[in-house]
């Protein structure tokens, strides 16, 4: 969905969208596609790239705000539908912060030789929670799925630091009101756009940017680093001035930033392990190089991830 298909469906312009978030872009999965047909992709790719069967892996993660059911969890369905016989799942609901959390989680495992194979995913289909009637929100969101397996290493690569952390009293900044058991959907229930994403944008804006700057030293310290040891930051790509505020607060250029916002928006939990792979991908992330990843979402959640690649 371009930004010249929102000028149609609501009062906004891409002049507008794009200076105030960076986006041109997102990606909108057919009615038929859910959250586990595009994490079993990700997943795919991952064990592809990894050069892991699927009989070897042992537990996967998924983060998500998008489930494909209220019960069970997206990870059961993604088992089944990859066919991963010795797997334990869980999904994680912690929105944007969600693949960070499954990573730390997937990290402690590894570390503890509890398991040696493990996929972590994020993935969302925000266009299922998204008010097509609300600018303030619908303009910012897309669907996505991204993937990591993670395994031992003996050279000092891989995890070397986490932080996770939340305020659960700011909840009703960046959240859907409706649809739980506080407020259930009822036969009365008339449609109002609570079951949707809303969201109070400028003052997630400044604690986002506070909060990120403050994970992202934490990691560092507890790895022993400084951000001029950081070769690519890859945050969360919210918007693009929340971005560019948290390279200021870090003393890191744009240069070592990752940027993808343009055409794929804020994908919540995808977003992280999407921009991860595409680095890579295209090459701009080499063996033991130090990689920053830095999440901020609803809950509020946040947390941040240092990897030596
Ligand atoms: N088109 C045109 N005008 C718009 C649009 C739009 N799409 N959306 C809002 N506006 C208007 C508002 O109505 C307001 O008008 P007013 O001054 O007449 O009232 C004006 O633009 C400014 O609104 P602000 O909300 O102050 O705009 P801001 O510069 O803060 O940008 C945005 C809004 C893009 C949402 C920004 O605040 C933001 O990115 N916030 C953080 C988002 C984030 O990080 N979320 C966390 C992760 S998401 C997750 O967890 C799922």
């Amino acid at each position: 969905m371009t930004n010249a298909d929102f000028e149609r469906i609501v009062d906004t312009s891409d002049e507008w969208i794009v200076s105030r978030t960076g986006i041109r872009e997102r990606r909108i999965s057919d009615a038929d596609t859910f959250s586990s047909d595009m994490a079993v992709v990700a997943c795919r790719n991952a064990l592809e790239m990894g050069g892991c069967s699927n009989d070897e892996v042992e537990m996967i993660i998924i983060g998500t705000v998008t489930p494909d059911y209220r019960l069970p969890s997206t990870a059961c369905v993604v088992q089944e539908k990859m066919g991963l016989p010795n797997a334990a799942a869980m999904d994680v609901v912690a929105a944007c912060a969600g693949f960070l959390n499954g990573l730390s989680i997937a990290s402690s495992f590894i570390e503890s030789k509890t398991y040696s194979r493990i996929l972590v995913v994020g993935v969302e289909k925000l266009s299922a929670i998204t008010n097509y009637k609300d600018r303030n929100t619908c303009v910012l969101f897309g669907d996505a799925a991204g993937a990591a397996l993670l395994a031992p290493t003996e050279n000092g690569t891989g995890v070397l630091s986490t932080f996770l952390k939340s305020n659960g009293s700011l909840r009703e900044w960046l959240w859907s009101s409706t649809g739980g058991t506080v407020h259930p959907y009822t036969p009365e229930f008339e449609y109002d756009g609570t079951d949707k994403i809303m969201m109070a944008g400028s003052d997630v804006f400044k604690v986002a940017v506070r909060e990120m700057a403050r994970a992202a030293d934490n990691v560092l310290q507890e790895a022993g680093l400084k951000p001029d040891d950081i070769t690519m930051v890859i945050p969360h790509q919210a918007n693009i001035r929340i971005i560019e505020a948290l390279a200021k607060r870090l003393h890191v250029g744009m240069d070592r930033v990752y940027l993808n916002i343009e055409e794929y928006g804020n994908t919540s939990a995808a977003s992280v392990p999407l921009a991860l792979d595409q680095a890579n991908r295209q090459g701009k992330i080499k063996p033991g190089d130090f990689i920053l990843m830095v999440a901020f979402g609803g809950g509020l959640t946040w947390g941040a991830a240092l990897v030596k690649w």
